[in-house]
């Protein structure tokens, strides 16, 4: 981040997140480069597929800067996603149309030999010149947001080899092998510091960490798994770019998100939709800049249940800092004239 960012003349966005209580607070929505766009659509059909996007640096910079265009959001977030480190550290990537994600499942020390120990640069490359290439693209007044999957989530899909109702196969692994779920942890941090670190030093002024299977582990595995791996992500990245502000997500794990905030030292929280506001405002807005939390079925169902949440949301959040955004990405059915109106009830 630069020092005008951080001033009162800098983009909202990053204001919101160093600390200051705006008036209107900024907004981005997650997965706001998606299926609910039709100019997504029809960009992701000339790409083929959602990997020849995300590797295609004109088409991945257009889906990042279309939600911007059409909407005027506070923050661009890079168009990628979590998955592309397992593929850069050797793991075999592909999307199943309609269902998600699948990858060779890593459960073994056989198959954990096959993945190397640091991510391969050269593949990531092209997702860092989409960076370089939003950044030059981007209003000024717009924050640029990188991100990484925290080694948790994306350890639930290195070892599932696809996603599970109960990340089941990696609470199996870490409970019966500790020390090669430790392995592979340790290959996702070492991959997510040198990833994210290329993303800032292209121009991104703010990373995320998605960690959006946090809620399903015991307060002991949240802080051996969660916490202290993203805690090394988190000094790795202020090792070498100290004045870049992170942003945690440990979606679900409600109660223990203040120990996620003093554990990992984190510049501001995204939340879940399911956790309590007046706990927010007392455990977790004390501490640190929050970012969400409407419900994206709200989004979805539009009509005066949607306004009234949204009024509730800036009652209790926006006497701080604080960043308007859903408690997970948006649904691909959301109608365009929803989010219309909830810029509207946000701005005024
Ligand atoms: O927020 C953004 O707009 C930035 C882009 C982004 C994507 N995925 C694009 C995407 C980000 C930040 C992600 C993160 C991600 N990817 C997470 C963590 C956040 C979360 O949603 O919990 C996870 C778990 C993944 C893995 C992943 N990618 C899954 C499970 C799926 C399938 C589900 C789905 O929505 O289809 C994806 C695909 C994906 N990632 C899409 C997009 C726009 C849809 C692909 C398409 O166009 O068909």
């Amino acid at each position: 981040m630069n020092a005008e960012s951080a001033s009162s003349e800098g983009p909202a966005f990053l204001r919101a997140i160093s600390g200051e209580t705006l008036p209107v607070p900024p907004v981005w929505l997650m997965r706001q480069a998606g299926r609910y766009l039709p100019e997504y659509r029809e960009t992701r059909a000339k790409a083929g597929s959602f990997l020849s996007l995300c590797y295609d640096p004109v088409l991945a910079a257009e889906v990042t800067l279309q939600p911007i265009r059409r909407f005027g959001f506070d923050a661009a977030i890079l168009f990628s996603d979590i998955l592309v480190v397992p593929q850069a550290l050797g793991q075999k990537l592909w999307f199943v149309e309609g269902e998600g994600p699948r990858l060779e499942p890593v459960a073994d020390a056989g198959r954990l030999a096959q993945i190397d120990m640091q991510a391969d640069e050269d593949k990531l490359a092209p997702i860092i010149e989409t960076v370089r290439r939003v950044r030059a693209a981007l209003p000024r007044s717009t924050g640029f947001i990188g991100f990484c999957g925290a080694p948790w989530t994306v350890a639930t899909y290195m070892v599932a080899g696809r996603g599970t109702p109960d990340q089941g196969p990696a609470r199996a692994l870490f409970a019966s092998d500790p020390d090669l779920f430790q392995a592979i942890v340790d290959r996702i941090v070492a991959s997510s510091i040198a990833y994210l670190n290329a993303q800032i030093a292209a121009g991104v002024d703010a990373v995320q960490i998605f960690d959006s299977w946090a809620g399903v582990l015991t307060p002991d595995d949240f802080r051996r798994w969660c916490i202290a791996p993203t805690k090394r992500i988190v000094e790795g990245v202020r090792a070498a770019h100290p004045q870049v502000r992170i942003i945690g997500f440990p979606r679900g794990a409600g109660a223990l998100i203040p120990d996620y905030v003093r554990g990992t030292s984190v510049d501001a929280v995204s939340l879940e939709t399911e956790i309590d506001r007046d706990f927010v405002r007392s455990e977790i807005q004390s501490l640190v800049p929050v970012q969400g939390h409407l419900d994206p079925q709200l989004l979805r169902a539009g009509g005066p249940e949607l306004e009234r949440e949204v009024e509730a949301i800036l009652a209790a959040f926006a006497g701080a800092p604080f960043i308007f955004n859903l408690g997970h990405g948006i649904l691909p059915d959301t109608p365009i004239a929803h989010v219309e109106r909830l810029l509207k009830a946000i701005r005024g």
